[in-house]
């Protein structure tokens, strides 16, 4: 478990002092994945630098099973790092090094006697499934693999922490599902924590158990991912949201619609059910589907549609009523003219 406790972290700068991360708390539960999103400059990289010390908080404490790390330096401090593995956007291998030495070398770092090297490095890279890999220079390495490296050299030392700055932001779509399948492997089989920092939504959607987002510093919203797509309440976040889930409605087909815009939500099994139809059936409403989809966060299932709804207001306020009732979410979006 990671406890972030009234974390700010000010940089001293020529220009004056810039708050990098300002005030946080945040406690991250042991073997979840979570995820923290938020533009460039929101604080995510300070943020995740001080949990592993790699820059120390101005204020607060950092606390990682239940050991304070703002109270440990030197040698108790290197120990302590070690639990928590890290990986960057750029890998950061070391180029004249072979795979099999990028990784030997955080085992050597950490003193581990000579002969257990090779079974262990040759464990990890089967891990990462790199095997065939192991005597290569990472210039011969595409993106993906290099990633791969970088997670087994992470992982060389037994972390009970691995934390994620951008890991995949330089990776095409398709590499990037290869990552973050090899991230929740080892969270699942190994039992680590995950701290995935980024901009991309969909790398939340996709494996993260729960999130927060960042903006100047501070965090504004978190919650279970699921709960935060079926209904942010931040302004930002819904930006975030609109990146991977898209509801816009051309201004045309706006100008037609003559009735009141809803936006209605399903969370979980009742998404596949017809409770908008009954709607219909039971009412004197007319419905036009304007836009709708089911969207799968880790397979939980999350329906949205955007419907026009026409009929007498009473009516309509009546349907709606009803739909909340069937464990929906309603929201109007605008009156019609
Ligand atoms: N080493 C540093 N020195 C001075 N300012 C920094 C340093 N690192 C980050 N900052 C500043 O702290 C703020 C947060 O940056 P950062 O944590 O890198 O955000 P993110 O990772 O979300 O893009 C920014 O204003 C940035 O300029
Ligand atoms: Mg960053």
């Amino acid at each position: 478990m990671i406890e972030i406790q009234n974390v700010t972290k000010e940089y001293d700068t020529k220009n004056g002092t810039v708050v990098g991360v300002d005030n946080v708390s945040l406690t991250i539960r042991e073997g979840e994945i979570f995820g923290i999103v938020g533009y460039s400059g929101a604080g995510k990289s300070s943020l995740l630098r001080c949990i592993n010390l790699l820059e120390r908080p101005t204020k607060g404490t950092i606390k990682v099973d239940g050991v304070d790390l703002t109270k440990l330096k030197g040698e108790s401090l290197r120990r302590a790092r070690l639990k928590i593995g890290m990986i960057f956007q750029h890998f950061y291998l070391i180029s004249q090094k072979t795979v099999f030495e990028n990784v030997a070398f955080a085992l050597k770092a950490a003193k581990v006697p000579k002969d257990q090297i090779k079974p262990r490095v040759e464990e990890l890279l089967e891990m990462v499934g790199l095997s065939d890999k192991k005597d290569v220079y990472p210039a011969q390495l595409s993106g993906g693999q290099k990633q791969r490296v970088a997670i087994a050299r992470a992982l060389a030392n037994n972390p009970t922490v691995l934390l994620c700055d951008e890991a995949t932001s330089a990776l095409d779509p398709k590499t990037t599902k290869s990552i973050l399948k090899l991230l929740k492997k080892i969270n699942k089989e190994l039992n680590i924590t995950i701290v995935l920092i980024t901009h991309e939504m969909d790398v939340v959607k996709e494996i993260c158990d729960r999130m927060a987002v960042m903006e100047k510093g501070r965090i504004i919203e978190e919650g279970r991912v699921y709960d935060i797509f079926a209904s942010p309440k931040e302004q930002l976040t819904k930006e975030f949201i609109s990146s991977v889930i898209s509801y816009d409605i051309p201004e045309a087909i706006l100008l037609e619609c003559t009735g009141t815009i809803v936006k209605v939500t399903f969370k979980g099994k009742v998404a596949g059910e017809g409770v908008i139809s009954d709607t219909l059936k039971v009412h004197q409403v007319d419905g036009n589907f304007l836009h709708g989809s089911i969207e799968y966060i880790q397979d939980e299932p999350l329906g949205i549609f955007i419907m026009e709804l026409k009929g007498e207001k009473q009516e309509i306020e009546k349907a709606l009523r009803y739909i909340e009732n069937r464990a929906a979410q309603v929201e109007v979006i605008n009156y019609g003219i």
